[in-house]
């Protein structure tokens, strides 16, 4: 599994990138508006920072609309995969794009159905949202199984995004679970990192190293 970060926040970018482990960047529009950044400068400074896939939102909600959005979108990098809400309209832009040879990232993921038809019309990725499962008492989990297993099933080469993830152990398991990508808030990305005794350890031999003679 790979993971992207789930943030339109520069410095935030930046700060995963230098992990060396970085394969792309998710945004959306609330995470967008926080910046209170022109969207299109922003996705600029992204792409010049991350080579691997950066997925940039239609907020049109008609395929026409959406078409001439992502198009514009695409025009500022090659790396950047426009972000298609899953609709009927969204279906429709989604296989202009993939005729168009453009990535697409269908969004708001919520059933198997769902990510299997974004899948045939051409998505290069779905993203079930787990998190937001989770808040309404489903299990966001299971979704990416049953996802991964009729991709697999079927022969489906659109790669699944865990995303809407809100904890380290929403990381282990999407990876369990067959998901091919997580997207991932920076701060989890840093909780990721820490363990305790990995903390204790580092003072136990500093200290030890200090003391010697
Ligand atoms: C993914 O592409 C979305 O931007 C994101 O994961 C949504 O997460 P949230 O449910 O925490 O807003």
């Amino acid at each position: 599994m790979k993971f992207f970060v789930d943030t339109a926040n520069i410095k935030e970018i930046k700060e995963a990138n230098k992990l060396g482990l970085l394969a792309g960047v998710t945004t959306n529009p609330s995470l967008v508006a926080k910046e209170g950044v022109s969207f299109h400068d922003r996705l600029r400074e992204i792409t010049a920072e991350v080579s691997g896939s950066v997925s940039a939102e239609v907020i049109s909600e008609d395929a026409e609309g959406m078409i001439s959005e992502g198009k514009e979108l695409a025009a500022i990098a090659p790396n950047i995969t426009v972000k298609v809400p899953m609709t009927l309209e969204g279906l429709k832009a989604v296989k202009a794009f993939s005729d168009l040879n453009i990535k697409t990232n269908v969004t708001l993921v919520f059933n198997a159905n769902q990510a299997l038809l974004a899948a045939r019309a051409g998505a290069t990725y779905v993203s079930p949202f787990l998190g937001r499962l989770d808040d309404i008492g489903q299990n966001g989990m299971d979704l990416v199984a049953t996802i991964a297993e009729i991709f697999d099933r079927h022969d489906i080469k659109t790669e699944i995004i865990a995303a809407s993830i809100r904890h380290p152990m929403h990381v282990t398991e999407a990876a369990l679970n067959g998901a091919h990508i997580a997207t991932i808030p920076f701060k989890v990305l840093q909780q990721l990192v820490k363990h305790p005794l990995t903390d204790q350890g580092i003072e136990k031999f500093l200290s030890d190293w200090n003391q010697q003679k």
